[in-house]
């Protein structure tokens, strides 16, 4: 979910429809927002997306300084109006809004019941504003404090904003596992989930840290204190980079689009002053301050979800072949609740794009108490993970917004295959002159992503051929293995296609079931890379009339000669070739999807940043 508010001198409702368009990105099940216009509160709250909750405001009157507002990724109760956000307290002066779960809620939720409270919603949230308002009733406190105590009864994971009518000059502020934002302007206060609702007002911003609360007074300093013990903490004022264009769709359909096409230049951003391709040198400041951690560790974890996950699969690879590390690489979810085997000789490397997944974050949490050094790969800068991590690189993509990732998995395979490169120049597991040609072929990905994206046109027709096909299958071998994954995850997310990635070889043990005159079947063949065996397993799906999409390598004309439809990228070694394959593959989904007319963006529901387990 996402979450907003604003409490100043201009008009609040503006300010938080526009942050909450920015946010959607964290979920777009329902929208609401709170408005006090000096006298009362008046909420407006519905089912859907940003512009529903637009449209069901415009004929009410939403004037006023003080605003927050919500957009939902459903947990507790469907996505419906009542289950929407704000929530309000039974006696109607108490208002929500909350990113999160409060796991405690069914006892907390009897026990106000049997106090007479009244609920109308299926939420977790309407218990926490209802145990603020028991709070301040029976103990005769102020909201800040209120919040306080309560937060203390809570267990589970929040950001929230909290407003009070009977002192509506202040709103209080909390977090623990959900990440918040506060901008601070001159006479004016924001509050969000990231910084991109309010970049164009303000480049100040706190990010509180878990177990922080603010209380947040027109004209006065915020405060910052501890939930746990009520110390004051000085917050620490950030100054914002971002820019108002990098959260733009600049002229592209979709963001998604547009991302796909910025990955020549944020690969260059990724390497830009760590690698040195001439000189040989490969420097990044987290590893060389952790080296002897990496060339100690017996073993090196990769954990991570989603699309980072298969960056990982990518990376197992490179790490084995460069470095002879063995590599595991693990779903976030299951490392943390199979009681893993790990300790102090460990490395883990976490991979995540947004840095809040919270799934990735228990898992970083379990392996430091097991004592292992944990290495953070993750594109928002002072993102959860980034900060929980013993040390970590970015991967300086810019702000991703498509649900479906696209720049991030090719800048985080980037970091990776560097990280791999320096390890392997440290522990000579690589030969001289295999090192250089990496390092020179690593500052050419940009140029031949830049030739791949050429492939726009190719894979427009070939999805205009396979719109409609209920299933689709993706095809790879070694590094183009988690490739194909990749390709089929990014088909379902956008065009909700049914599509499985698998290895070639392992298609003979059950998806060849599948193949008929219907069944696409994505094959990624790049010369370098056991070109013959995947030769022979596009003859298999050729000999069950599959129809075959394939990527090849330039001037390829074996493939050709069999497959339906060719898609031709540059040539690369074998190692980076993953860089390469996934720009068609991105494209292809992409066309299948607008063609389908889905939501590219927000695909139905999925979040961006999921911040619930
Ligand atoms: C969600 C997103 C995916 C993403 C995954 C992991 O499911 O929809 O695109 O790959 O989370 O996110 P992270 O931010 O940790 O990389």
């Amino acid at each position: 979910c996402g979450i907003v508010g604003y409490i100043g001198h201009r008009e609040a409702y503006p300010i938080v429809i526009k942050g909450l368009q920015r946010l959607e990105y964290r979920g777009y099940d329902s929208a609401g927002v709170m408005i006090y216009d000096g006298n009362d509160i008046v909420v407006s709250k519905t089912k859907g997306k940003v512009v529903d909750l637009e449209q069901k405001s415009a004929a009410a009157n939403m004037s006023g300084t003080i605003g927050i507002g919500h957009t939902r990724w459903a947990t507790h109760g469907v996505p419906n109006d009542v289950n929407s956000h704000p929530h309000v307290s039974n006696s109607g002066d108490l208002v929500i809004i909350h990113n999160g779960i409060i796991e405690n809620y069914a006892p907390l939720k009897e026990e106000l019941i049997k106090r007479g409270y009244v609920f109308h919603s299926d939420t977790d949230t309407e218990v926490l504003v209802n145990l603020i308002e028991e709070v301040q009733k029976k103990e005769k406190l102020k909201l800040g404090k209120a919040v306080q105590v309560a937060l203390n009864q809570v267990v589970g994971a929040y950001a929230i904003a909290v407003f009070d009518k009977k002192n509506p000059n202040e709103i209080v502020a909390a977090r623990l596992g959900s990440p918040l934002a506060i901008g601070i302007g001159e006479g004016e206060y924001f509050i969000a989930s990231d910084a991109s609702p309010f970049i164009e007002y303000t480049s100040n911003a706190v990010y509180l840290e878990d177990g922080e609360m603010a209380n947040i007074r027109l004209h006065k300093q915020m405060k910052v204190r501890k939930i746990k013990d009520d110390s004051l903490v000085d917050p620490y004022i950030q100054e914002l980079k971002m820019n108002l264009e990098q959260i733009e769709k600049g002229g592209y359909d979709h963001f998604m689009l547009k991302e796909i096409y910025e990955q020549p230049s944020v690969i260059k951003d990724t390497y830009r002053g760590r690698l040195l391709a001439n000189e040989g040198i490969i420097r990044m400041a987290g590893i060389e301050d952790n080296l002897e951690k990496f060339l100690n560790a017996d073993r090196i974890i990769i954990v991570a979800c989603g699309t980072s996950w298969h960056a990982g699969l990518v990376a197992e690879y490179i790490f084995e072949e460069f470095t002879r590390v063995p590599v595991e690489v693990e779903y976030a979810s299951e490392f943390r609740y199979r009681n893993p085997i790990i300790g102090p000789k460990d490395v883990v490397i976490a991979i995540s794009q947004s840095g809040e997944t919270a799934d990735t974050m228990a898992a970083i949490k379990l392996a430091k108490e097991k004592g292992a050094f944990v290495f953070g790969v993750c594109n928002v800068v002072g993102s959860s993970i980034s900060r929980e991590t013993h040390a970590g690189a970015y991967t300086h993509a810019g702000p991703e917004i498509g649900v479906a990732s696209t720049k991030a998995f090719t800048t985080q395979i980037t970091v990776l295959t560097m990280i791999a490169l320096r390890l392997a120049k440290a522990k000579g597991t690589l030969s001289n002159t295999d090192y250089h040609m990496y390092l020179q072929e690593l500052e050419l990905i940009p140029e031949k992503v830049k030739e791949a994206l050429g492939t726009n046109d190719i894979a427009k027709e070939i999805a205009a051929t396979f719109i409609d096909a209920p299933n689709c299958l993706y095809l790879g071998r070694g590094y183009n293995f988690p490739v194909a994954l990749e390709g089929a995850l990014k088909l379902k997310e956008i065009s909700y296609i049914h599509a499985e990635g698998y290895p070639a070889a392992e298609m003979k043990h059950g998806p060849i079931a599948l193949i008929d005159e219907q069944m696409p079947v994505v094959v990624i063949a790049p010369r370098k890379g056991h070109y013959d065996k995947i030769v022979s397993n596009i003859q298999e799906i050729k000999s069950r009339s599959g129809r075959i999409i394939a990527v090849v390598t330039k001037g390829d004309t074996e493939v050709r000669k069999l497959a339906d439809f060719v898609i031709e990228i540059p040539e690369t070694s074998d190692a980076l070739s993953p860089l390469l394959t996934t720009i068609p593959l991105q494209l292809l989904s992409y066309h299948i999807a607008v063609m389908r007319e889905c939501n590219v963006d927000q695909p139905r529901n999925l979040a961006k940043s999921v911040t619930v387990e």
